[in-house]
């Protein structure tokens, strides 16, 4: 029926003028104002309840992370290997002020020969400290002993670092360490500490990494048999004590040489880095370096080891390339004076013992067999 145009337009007319559509929320009904609360509350509720959720297994709220790195099975390939007379050509000597403040001097090859701190044979390689001048002699050791800082002049990117390590040094004053760095980068390329102790080296093997900014263990899960110390890798957190990971007393020094010492093996690869430490006697099936004709090594059948410091909140591709290998025998210096006296090597300064007492260095070698490095292929 047409309504009159004369009358006037009633109510409902007006307000039904205004079409409903779906995309006008003012033309909605109030049913439909009441499905679409309900569809978001119901959103809302799910969206909180599977951030709460992952968060719950992720170890709740401390910021943790659960995840581990695969360290799947790599195919080695031998490399590179460092043995017999011609050992020391394939590394420079350092020659500079230390710069971890040592008590010492650091000698070239010439030097290192007339007193005898770096000596090889067909099987054997020995890096020493000077015991032969004291107060009196020319020259004397007076402002620092003589010994030796090598650096291999071959610098690597990841692999599987053997070493064969026969003997480590030890004795108040000594600071011995096996590592990996790029000596013209530092931080900003990385450190790796695979082998370190200080004094009587009877406290066990330290192990750490040293980084520039953004390389943490702190809340990550790790799989190793050593106790760890601080999580943060960076150079500036605490004076450069880097990510560290300590074995027991077995693991370096007089312990670990009474057995003939053992193989130590850094893994280094993308999913993290690892470190074992295998006591010659302890463990037949890694007591020697493989030979040509033995199956390459596999670390993923080695079980757990030492140190473990996976990729998980450190790009391991960023912050370590060209690792030089390094062996040295520093004297005194930061780290080893700090504990001069709780090692219970006073009354002596640590200067005074090094200077005055060159008989005190006759355990303060490294003795090696040979070093291997295998890269995946
Ligand atoms: C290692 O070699 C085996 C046998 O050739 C192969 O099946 C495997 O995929 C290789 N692994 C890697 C990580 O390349
Ligand atoms: C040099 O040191 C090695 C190892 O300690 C030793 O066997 C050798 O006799 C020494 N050589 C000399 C000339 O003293
Ligand atoms: C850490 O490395 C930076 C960059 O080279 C350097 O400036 C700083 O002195 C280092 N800090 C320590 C404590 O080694
Ligand atoms: C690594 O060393 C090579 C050769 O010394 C150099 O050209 C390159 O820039 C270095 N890479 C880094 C990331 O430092």
């Amino acid at each position: 029926m047409r309504r009159s145009e004369s009358s006037p337009p009633r109510y409902e007319d007006v307000q039904g003028a205004k079409e409903r559509v779906w995309w006008n929320p003012s033309t909605w009904t109030r049913r439909a104002w009441l499905i679409v609360s309900t569809v978001i509350l119901l959103i809302v509720v799910a969206v909180v309840g599977a951030v709460v959720g992952v968060r719950a297994t992720r170890g709740a709220d401390d910021g943790s992370d659960n995840s581990y790195p695969d360290y799947f099975k790599l195919n080695y390939t031998l490399a590179d290997t460092y043995s017999g007379t011609t050992f020391f050509d394939k590394f420079t000597y350092f020659r500079d002020y230390d710069p971890a403040g040592g008590h010492v001097h650091y000698v070239d090859p010439e030097y290192a020969g007339w007193f005898n701190l770096t000596y090889a044979t067909e099987t054997t390689v020995i890096v020493k400290v000077d015991t032969t001048v004291g107060p009196g002699d020319e020259p004397d050791a007076s402002t620092g002993r003589f010994t030796v800082r090598l650096e291999s002049k071959t610098q690597y990117g990841p692999g599987l670092f053997l070493f064969d390590v026969k003997h480590t040094p030890y004795g108040c004053a000594t600071w011995p360490a096996l590592w990996l760095a790029d000596p013209n980068n530092w931080p900003f390329n990385g450190e790796i500490d695979i082998m370190e102790a200080v004094n009587h080296g009877n406290t066990g093997n330290l192990m750490a990494l040293h980084t520039s900014e953004g390389c943490t263990m702190e809340n990550v899960r790790r799989e190793h048999t050593g106790v760890a110390g601080q999580g943060d890798c960076h150079n500036a957190t605490n004076h450069n004590t880097g990510c560290t990971v300590r074995g027991p007393p077995a693991t370096f020094g007089p312990e670990f040489n009474r057995g003939g010492g053992g193989i130590v093996a850094l893994e280094w690869r993308r999913e993290g880095i690892r470190v074992w430490v295998f006591p010659r006697a302890a463990s037949p099936a890694v007591s020697r370096l493989p030979g040509a004709g033995d199956a390459p090594p596999d670390p993923s059948a080695w079980g757990a080891p030492l140190a473990d410091f996976p990729a998980t909140r450190c790009d391991v591709d960023k912050h370590f390339r060209n690792q030089s290998i390094i062996v040295n025998i520093d004297l005194c210096g930061y780290y080893t004076e700090a504990v001069w006296e709780s090692s219970g090597c006073s009354p002596k300064t640590c200067r005074q013992y090094v200077s005055e007492t060159p008989s005190a260095f006759h355990d303060a070698y490294w003795e090696f067999g040979a070093f291997q490095v295998w890269t995946a292929s």
